[in-house]
């Protein structure tokens, strides 16, 4: 397993767990943190071992704080702009073919709130604090912001979050829909990795068809999203994890799925 400067890394069962650590900075993401989490999740896209990846912030205090200011100072606008087209951290969640939760311990602003977006699950801390703040520097979310959290949301709250930088608390993201769950912040860790546990214990081929069906539902129209569908139960369908699901349920015990 590599190890990273500004990533710790851990094993646990069938769940692998990110953690940003530059507490010292609130885990804002800066190059090297973004390049060192698409490395990781590319060292797991095959591994049959992990089936569940999380990602959270070192420290109490956040999750992540948004991309390193400090990096945006004396930087081109020619330079920005090949930073964020080159391997993006955000993309590398996004296509990853197996979930990721975001488990979120604190501020989730700019970036961290981008990355959140960019996972399939979000789990909030009560002390967590989410907000698109970047209209406070003069520049606008770049990481996905304006695309993913409008069609999470909707236009008019996440119009009002970008435009405005505010921050709100988790109960108010709840209640958007920009978490799935909150929870005691003594709570957030075993909540999490119940729920990932949870997860992984299922079939890793129709987790795989299940998120990218899922996504599909927001890049295609109606008619290519079913046909999509289709597509997908099919391949589920001629798995050996179908096979194994139905005759647990007839046997009446639990699955063991294999990921084939
Ligand atoms: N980039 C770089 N450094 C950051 C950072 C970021 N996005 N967010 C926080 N930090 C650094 C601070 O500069 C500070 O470093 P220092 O101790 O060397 O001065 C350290 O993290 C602690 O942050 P601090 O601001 O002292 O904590 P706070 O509790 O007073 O405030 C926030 C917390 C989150 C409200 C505040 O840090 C903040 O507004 N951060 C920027 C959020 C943002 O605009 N993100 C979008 C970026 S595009």
């Amino acid at each position: 397993m590599a190890s990273y400067e500004t990533l710790l890394i851990e094993r646990r069962d069938r769940v692998a767990v990110i953690t940003i650590n530059r507490p010292q900075k609130l885990n804002a993401l800066n190059i090297q943190t973004r390049a060192e989490g698409a490395a990781a999740l590319d060292e797991w896209r095959e591994d049959e071992g992990v089936r569940v990846v999380v990602i959270t912030g070192a420290g109490e205090k956040a999750f992540v704080a948004g991309a390193d200011i400090a990096e945006f100072e004396g930087r081109t606008a020619v330079t920005q702009r090949d930073v964020m087209l080159g391997r993006s951290l955000f993309t590398a969640v996004d296509t990853f073919p197996k979930p990721i939760i975001a488990m979120i311990n604190g501020f989730c602003l700019g970036g961290g709130c981008e990355l959140a977006l960019a996972c399939d699950l979000r789990i909030a801390g009560e002390n967590a604090r989410f907000g698109q703040p970047e209209i406070n520097l003069g520049i606008i979310p770049g990481g996905g912001g304006t695309q993913r959290l409008t069609r999470l949301v909707g236009e008019g709250k996440a119009m009002e979050l970008i435009l405005t930088g505010d921050m709100i608390d988790a109960q108010a993201a709840y209640n958007l829909g920009l978490v799935n769950m909150v929870v005691p912040a003594p709570d957030l860790e075993g909540k999490t990795m119940e729920l990932a546990g949870r997860i992984a214990a299922k079939s890793p081929v129709a987790l795989r068809m299940a998120k990218e069906a899922v996504k599909t539902a927001s890049r295609a129209n109606l008619d290519e999203g079913l046909r999509r569908e289709v597509d997908l139960f099919a391949i589920c369908f001629s798995s050996e994890d179908k096979d194994e699901g139905v005759r647990a349920f007839l046997e009446k015990r639990k699955p063991e799925f294999k990921g084939r």
